[in-house]
């Protein structure tokens, strides 16, 4: 087979479809859980942090910027349940485009995805750490070392990290027992705090209410993009699903939307009580939010405590998503087959030790600016991709059985497409170089290592 047939390969869906059916995992996930996976893997240090750092850049139209963000999100949202359903394999994205656009394109996003989750659990734990230094202040009147606060290496944004791989390794059904327990949690700590800022609501905040105009719009769009980042998790748990082909794609689409009401609630209360100088000024900003609304300690208390437990869910299902990635990528050949060895628990034990170990030392080092960023733009390419990825798949396999069409094909992933590349062109050049850079280096890895262990082009020689 020529060089190039190989790399533009799709993976044949039979094979899929048979993969999902022997997979080594347990299918354990029904419904509330996969929402509970998904909503745990997005609330989280986007709505309690990067919305202070995104209010100056729009002003109090930084809720429109949610929308904005929102609309992108939703857009791919269809086309992954539509591939969810189709592809029921824990590669997420990765998966779908090996189905449809190729061994070459699947490698590149299965790259993105370890920006979309891997780098993120980092970006999220740094955040952890600002709202735990906020309620070990408030509580017990000591902070420990943390990124935010400006020291070098942040500490606790590591523990964190470890702790989550710990409880992995317990297995998936305690893993998403915990998840549920802590995603409903934050949805009423967040509750919470709408119901109290409401009372500190006065219109004056809101005025003037988009300073930047369009472009500041736009821009803050492309930084709270990051907390919407995770509305995909469920598509990672395909092979622990009871029933991947009607669950997943709920999952998806139930799981934007509560995420997308809380985060316009929360955006527009918190701005409408306090302003965007206010917010901006705080790495716990929505603790300060409540501070200053009831002049009293104890709310802001509780909403840092409520964080504390939310943002560690996030890590802890991001994570997971990041793992499952590697099962799929490895059981490929792409990556090293140790990462899809399954140990005691059916968990796939080397390849979570050794995620959490990474992330853990990069939480620990690399500020929550650039991680955010790097993050978006990774997720915004494999979000591109699954888009046309749908495109591709009503053309070579119309008959193949869907568990959710996207409604308005062509139109709807035209859409999630163009909406990506907007907000990627909103992103700072700098992270687009970065982003360059870390895909050379995924070229590279894939021409000395994958391409020649492929599995696909391994099946494809003895057929041959
Ligand atoms: N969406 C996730 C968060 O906001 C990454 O923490």
């Amino acid at each position: 087979m020529s060089p190039l047939r190989q790399l533009l390969r799709t993976k044949p869906v039979d094979l899929i479809t048979d993969e999902s059916a022997h997979t080594p995992l347990r299918r354990s996930l029904g419904l509330l859980p996969l929402v509970s996976l998904s909503v745990g893997a997005t609330l989280g240090t986007g709505i309690f942090v990067v919305l202070g750092q995104a209010a100056p850049v729009a002003g109090p139209a930084v809720t429109v910027s949610f929308a904005v963000a929102a609309l992108a999100a939703l857009f791919s949202a269809l086309s992954y349940a539509e591939l969810a359903g189709a592809v029921p394999l824990s590669g997420s994205a990765y998966s779908y485009t090996y189905a449809t656009l190729g061994e070459l394109v699947a490698w590149v996003c299965g790259w993105c995805l370890l920006l979309e989750y891997g780098v993120s659990v980092a970006a999220v734990a740094v955040g952890w750490s600002g709202y735990l230094n906020a309620f070990l202040d408030a509580t017990l009147g000591f902070q420990v070392p943390a990124a935010l606060s400006g020291d070098v290496v942040d500490l606790p944004a590591a523990v964190v990290v470890l702790l989550a791989t710990a409880v992995l390794l317990g297995g998936v059904k305690e893993s998403a027992a915990v998840t549920t327990v802590t995603t409903v949690l934050k949805v009423a700590v967040l509750a919470f705090f709408v119901v109290v800022a409401v009372f500190g609501f006065r219109s004056g905040n809101l005025a003037p209410f988009a300073p930047a105009g369009v472009a500041g719009v736009t821009g803050a769009a492309s930084l709270v993009f990051f907390s919407f980042i995770g509305f995909d998790a469920a598509s990672t748990a395909g092979e622990e699903a009871r029933n991947p082909q009607r669950d997943l794609p709920r999952a998806i689409v139930i799981s934007l939307a509560v995420v997308t009401v809380v985060y316009v609630l929360v955006a527009f209360t918190a701005v409408g009580a306090v302003g965007v100088d206010a917010l901006a000024g705080s790495d716990a900003s929505l603790a300060t939010v409540l501070q200053r609304v009831t002049g009293a300690g104890w709310p802001a208390t509780v909403l840092s405590a409520g964080a504390v437990i939310a943002i560690a869910s996030v890590v802890l299902t991001v994570l997971y998503g990041q793992t499952r990635v590697l099962v799929a990528m490895a059981r490929d050949g792409l990556v090293p087959k140790v990462f899809a060895r399954v140990g005691a628990k059916r968990v796939p034990t080397v390849n979570t030790v050794l995620v959490g170990v990474l992330v853990a030392v990069l939480a620990a080092l690399v500020p929550l600016g650039q991680l955010a960023e790097a993050t978006s733009i990774g997720t915004l390419v494999a979000f591109s991709l699954v888009n046309v990825g749908v495109l591709v798949l009503r053309r070579t396999r119309p008959d193949l059985p869907r568990g959710f069409r996207t409604p308005w094909v062509p139109v709807v992933p035209l859409l999630g497409l163009g909406l990506c590349v907007l907000l990627v062109a909103g992103l700072a050049p700098a992270t687009w170089l970065a982003f360059g850079v870390w895909s050379a280096a995924g070229l590279v890895v894939y021409f000395g290592y994958g391409r020649r262990r492929s599995e696909l082009a391994r099946h494809s020689a003895q057929g041959e």
